[in-house]
C-alpha cells in the first residue's frame, strides 16, 4: 500500500479510535517505502494542561504511525525554554518535518535557523511562528472568523443590530504572546466596536478599546483561567455594585470562559436571572457542560481532528516531495514573509446543537457530558 492510502486510511481509523495519551517515540509496524527507516516527525504541542493540545496532540501521532511514521510527541508545560529544547532535542534525532504549535510566536527563531540549516521543514500547527523565515507552511482554523463570530453572536442574542441596549459588556483578549488572540479579538471587535461607539454597548470597567491593537491590555496571559477569574472578580469588585450586573462578556475561549464562569458563581450571578451571556471558544469537556447548564451562551468549536487529518496530509507531501496543499497565500504574514496556509472553518456551538455538532460527530460520547 502506498503511503498516501495508508495516510487516508489512517485518517479514517484513527476517527474511530478513542484518543490515547502518547508521548514515546514509536516505530510504526506499517514498514516504510525506503532503505533509510522510517522518516521521523516531531510535533511540539504547548503544554498538557489544556484539554485541546492533548487531543490534538494524540489525534496527528495517531495518523502519523499509522501511516508508517516515527513520531516524538512532546508537551512543553507552557515553558519556552522547554520548547525550545525538545526542537533542539527532535532536530538532533534528525526529524524531517518539524510540526509546531508555538508558546510564544516569536520566541523559535534561533532554533528553527538551525533546523532550516538542516534542510528539516517546519509546519506551524494553529498558532503563527513569527519573525524567522524558516516557518514553511501554517495550518490553522481561521482565526480572524472566530472572533467574528463571537461578535456576530453577541449582536444577534443581544438585538444589537435591532437598536436594543443599552448592554454592559467586559472584553477580554488571550495571551499576548499568542498570534492567534490579536485575530481572536480583532475578528470580534470590528463587530462589536460600532455598538461601543453608538452606546449600546457600555463597558463599565472602561476597558473600552480605541484601537484593535490595543488588545494586549486586556490579555490573561498563558489563557489563564485562573488569572481570568481574578480579572473578572476585580472588575466585579470595583465596577458593579449595588444592582448593577454585566449583561455579556466577550471571552476569546473556553479557558478564560471557564474562569470568568468561576467569577459569576461566586458573586451570586443565577442561571435563569441575571446570569450574563458568555462566549468561548474550543468546546472543552467542562466548557460544554456549562453550556447544557446554561453558564457559557456558545462556543467556537475547531474540530482539531480535522486539523490533524490536513497537518498529517501536509507533511505526508513535504516527505513524499509532493505538492504540499494550502488555501490561503495572503494572510499570515510572520514579519518575514507571507506563509502558505491551509485555513479550516470554525463552528458555533450552542445548547441547541451540542448534540447535533458535538456528539454525533463523535468529538464526545453523549456520557462525556452526561446526556
Ligand atoms: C488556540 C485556541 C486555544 C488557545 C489556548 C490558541 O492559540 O487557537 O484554540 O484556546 O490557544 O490554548
Amino acid at each position: 500500500m502506498s503511503r498516501k492510502i495508508r495516510i487516508l486510511a489512517a485518517v479514517a481509523a484513527v476517527a474511530t479510535l478513542a484518543l490515547a495519551s502518547a508521548c514515546s517515540s514509536t516505530r510504526s509496524s506499517s514498514g516504510n517505502d525506503d532503505d533509510q527507516g522510517p522518516a521521523l516527525v516531531g510535533i511540539a504541542m504547548p503544554t498538557r494542561s489544556l484539554e485541546r493540545w492533548n487531543n490534538d496532540g494524540a489525534h496527528l501521532e495517531g495518523l502519523l504511525k499509522k501511516a508508517g511514521y516515527e513520531t516524538t510527541l512532546q508537551f512543553a508545560d507552557n515553558k519556552v525554554d522547554q520548547q525550545i529544547t525538545q526542537l533542539q532535542n527532535m532536530i538532533n534525532q534528525k526529524a524531517k518535518v518539524l510540526v509546531v504549535a508555538s508558546i510564544d510566536g516569536t520566541a523559535l527563531g534561533p532554533v528553527l535557523k538551525t533546523a532550516g540549516e538542516q534542510k528539516i521543514k517546519v509546519i506551524a500547527y494553529d498558532r503563527l511562528i513569527n519573525s524567522t523565515p524558516n516557518v514553511d507552511y501554517y495550518a490553522t482554523f481561521d482565526n480572524y472568523k472566530v472572533g467574528q463570530l463571537q461578535g456576530q453572536f453577541i449582536v444577534d442574542q443581544l438585538g444589537l443590530a435591532q437598536g436594543k441596549g443599552p448592554f454592559n459588556l467586559e472584553p477580554f483578549a488571550g495571551s499576548s504572546d499568542d498570534n492567534n488572540a490579536k485575530f481572536f479579538f480583532s475578528g470580534a471587535w470590528d463587530v462589536l466596536k460600532p455598538y461601543v461607539t453608538s452606546g449600546k454597548l457600555v463597558i463599565p470597567s472602561g476597558k473600552r478599546l480605541e484601537s484593535n491593537d490595543d488588545w494586549t491590555t486586556i490579555s490573561i496571559e498563558q489563557w489563564s483561567s485562573q488569572k481570568a477569574q481574578s480579572e473578572m472578580d476585580n472588575r466585579l469588585n470595583s465596577f458593579y455594585s449595588g444592582d448593577k450586573k454585566v449583561d455579556v462578556i466577550l471571552s476569546p475561549n473556553d479557558s478564560l470562559a471557564l474562569g470568568i464562569e468561576q467569577s459569576l458563581d461566586s458573586r451570586g450571578y443565577q442561571v435563569g436571572k441575571d446570569w450574563p451571556l458568555v462566549t468561548g471558544q474550543d468546546a472543552d469537556q467542562a466548557n460544554t457542560k456549562n453550556m447544557l447548564a446554561g453558564k457559557q451562551a456558545m462556543t467556537v468549536w475547531k474540530d482539531t481532528r480535522t486539523l490533524g487529518d490536513q497537518v498529517a496530509k501536509m507533511v505526508e507531501a513535504i516527505i513524499e516531495g509532493q505538492t504540499v496543499e494550502t488555501n490561503d497565500t495572503k494572510t499570515y504574514d510572520n514579519g518575514v514573509k507571507i506563509v502558505p496556509s491551509y485555513l479550516l472553518p470554525p463552528v458555533v456551538v450552542t445548547k441547541d446543537t451540542v448534540k447535533e455538532k458535538l456528539v454525533d460527530s463523535g468529538f464526545f460520547k453523549a456520557e462525556d457530558l452526561g446526556l
